[in-house]
């Protein structure tokens, strides 16, 4: 029997599976709710050049099998670098010197990057093609390959050119996992925490009684992405285009991505700077009295369990500061913080005296 995991994400005509497992690539014929999408169908390949010389060829003929004829592929430069209007256009040129046509599908297969800027291009080329997700790292498993979010970065900012496109499909093969560092690994498990804490109270004790060794049990973490992933579609589908509560799935953002902008990208993982976040969110929220006493510790205790650094030590309290009033979920200068009522349930937009926010960043964050 598979031990595959499954979910859809409802949302009327734009619902979807997302289908988790080890091997999935080489079943896709097998594979119920994704197959049906890719029989008979001419798929584009959009990737970047590490993952397409890692698992380009297993792709491809898992797609094969599935009975899809692959009509082009293109893979950009991998990297946050690299995720700009340059490489956008690289795949609309692909796509379009390859006769792309409506009612093909574009398969993207990659990490976070990867992800939005090949949906973007499936969001934008020929004014909308559907597009299969195939993300190959934890990161984008749990996170960026569900709920729909496209885009590239701006010199002004991350994600800031973008469109909400949700996929014809999810396929999460964790066997794809095996060629990432333990740090990538990492990065990504941080959002499963994330989702612990937004809503998932069970989840959070399974991470607490695991720890880090969970990443090495297949069916463990494909129970656990399943979980993550439950939780962030029925925010998505709550609020598919984020004007109230998929602001909670920012969780640890505000100051990760404070911290992440002084430490320079590439320092730090994201997932670092959103345990980072993580854990400063819960302190914050202990100290304005919003959830209960030793809440904080439990968090920080998880944290240093899955080995993350808590503090970015010799970051300069007000450059962060800095950093927090010019993030994009910042309004009208102010920060909105989402922070913990208890494990397993959060607020979002909340507004937070200067004086806190400054005081708890040198005691506890750098
Ligand atoms: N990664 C946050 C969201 O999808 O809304």
């Amino acid at each position: 029997m598979s031990s595959d995991q499954r979910l859809g994400v409802n949302l009327g005509e734009r619902s979807y599976p997302v289908v988790i497992g080890s091997g999935l690539l080489q079943r896709l014929p097998q594979v119920d709710g994704i197959a049906g999408l890719l029989r008979g169908r001419r798929v584009f390949v959009a990737t970047d050049e590490t993952v397409g010389g890692l698992h380009g060829a297993a792709l491809g003929e898992g797609l094969a099998e599935a009975g899809a004829k692959t009509i082009g592929r293109h893979a950009m430069a991998p990297g946050e670098a690299h995720k700009h209007l340059g490489s956008l256009a690289g795949y609309w040129d692909a796509l379009l010197t390859a006769g792309v046509e409506r009612g093909d599908l574009l398969v993207a297969f990659g990490g976070g990057v990867v992800g939005d800027v090949a949906g973007f291009a499936a969001a934008t080329c020929l004014r909308g093609i559907d597009v299969l997700q195939v993300p190959t790292t934890l990161l984008a498993m749990v996170d960026s390959s569900v709920g729909g979010k496209t885009g590239i970065d701006h010199e002004r900012g991350k994600n800031l050119i973008g469109a909400f496109h949700q996929p014809a499909g999810v396929v999460a093969d964790l066997e794809l996992l095996g060629t990432l560092s333990r740090r990538e690994l990492l990065s990504g498990a941080a959002e499963m925490i994330k989702a612990a804490i937004l809503g998932d109270p069970a989840l959070f004790d399974l991470l607490e009684q695991a720890g880090s060794a969970l990443l090495d049990d297949p069916t463990a973490l494909a129970g656990a992405v399943q979980r993550a992933v439950a939780l962030k579609a029925r925010v998505v589908e709550g609020d598919e285009r984020e004007s109230g509560q998929r602001a909670l799935l920012n969780l640890g953002h505000t100051a990760g991505h404070a911290v992440e902008v002084c430490a320079g990208y590439g320092n730090i993982t994201h997932g670092e700077a959103v345990a980072m976040g993580i854990g400063f969110a819960a302190a914050l929220s202990e100290r304005l009295g919003r959830c209960p006493g030793g809440v904080a510790r439990r968090v920080a205790n998880l944290l240093e369990k899955f080995g993350y650094p808590l503090r970015g030590r010799g970051l300069p309290a007000e450059k962060v500061w800095e950093a927090l009033r010019h993030d994009k979920k910042t309004r009208g200068g102010v920060p909105k913080w989402v922070l913990i009522r208890d494990i397993g349930e959060a607020e979002w937009g909340v507004e937070v005296p200067d004086e806190v926010v400054a005081d708890l960043l040198s005691e506890v964050l750098v």
